[in-house]
């Protein structure tokens, strides 16, 4: 039997900012369909990884296979049109617009490279956007955000605010979603009730998820393959059981540091 190919390859991938070197030749899978998690200490290389994939920053060496194609160094756009989407830590909403705009922005920003532009104000311009209005509100639906529509982005709790970014970030139709801490400051409950709205969505958008979280709870639950990372280097990866009985990854989490230091 073939295994088959993964959604997304990083191979011997490397970054530095001046002297520092964020991530270090660092390589992982994420197979289709999975929802992979990503773990690791504060500073271990997390966040760079997503920015790297993402096209926010060049690696400066190593490679990514999106679907077999490589996809390192390219622009931030264009990784999003082949079908690459995200949620960042420190959330990036239009606070001051509805919510309901949030995720109808990147939809008229597709229908734009589209056909949209040429027959702005025309009616048939008008049903496309109230097509893609309903669409925006059935996105809200599937986060449980539709209530909340009209309001402001800035004016919802952090919680409903990471949901909002999920929306907004299936928008663009990604086959592959990245959330960066998407549990952050969610209490137990909230947490829990995060973790099967990511199934959810996995099943309903037939999208594949990788995670970067501290919640280990959430990771433990609803990931495999669990990659852990440290001084921006793979620790180890495996099953959630597979990772949580290994020394090394034990070591880390104690503060004990680098493997071999
Ligand atoms: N633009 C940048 N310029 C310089 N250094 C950077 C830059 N981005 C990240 N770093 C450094 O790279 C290292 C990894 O940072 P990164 O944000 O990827 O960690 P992380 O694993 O996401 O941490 P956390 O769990 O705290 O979010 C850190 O030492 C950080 O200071
Ligand atoms: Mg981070």
């Amino acid at each position: 039997m073939t295994t088959p190919t993964p959604l997304l390859s990083v191979r011997g991938l490397t970054r530095d900012f001046g002297g520092i070197r964020a991530v270090d030749s660092f390589s992982f899978d994420v197979p289709e369909g999975s929802i992979t998690g990503i773990i690791g200490p504060n500073g271990a290389g997390k966040t760079t990884v997503f920015n790297l994939i993402t096209g926010v920053y060049r690696p400066t060496a190593g490679d990514i296979l999106f679907k077999g194609e490589p996809i390192g160094g390219h622009r931030p756009d264009r990784i999003v049109r082949a079908g690459i989407a995200r949620t960042f830590q420190n959330i990036r909403l239009f606070n001051r617009r509805s919510c309901l705009e949030n995720v109808l922005t990147p939809l008229l920003q597709r229908e734009k490279s589209n056909f949209f532009a040429a027959l702005a104000g025309t009616p048939s311009a008008r049903r496309t956007e109230r097509s893609l209005r309903e669409k925006a509100f059935d996105l809200l639906t599937s986060l449980g955000l539709d209530a909340f529509a009209p309001l402001q982005a800035n004016t919802l709790p952090y919680g409903l605010q990471r949901k909002l970014e999920i929306a907004r970030a299936l928008a663009t139709n990604p086959s592959l979603l990245l959330l960066d801490e998407p549990a952050a400051g969610m209490n137990p409950e909230e947490t829990r009730s995060l973790a099967r709205l990511i199934a959810e969505v996995r099943e309903k958008f037939n999208v594949t998820i990788l995670l970067i979280e501290h919640h280990m709870d959430l990771v433990m639950n609803i990931c495999s393959p669990v990659i852990v990372i440290n001084f921006g280097a793979l620790l180890a990866e495996g099953t959630p059981d597979e990772v949580r009985a290994n020394p090394d990854v034990v070591a880390a989490y104690l503060g004990k540091g680098r493997k071999g230091k």
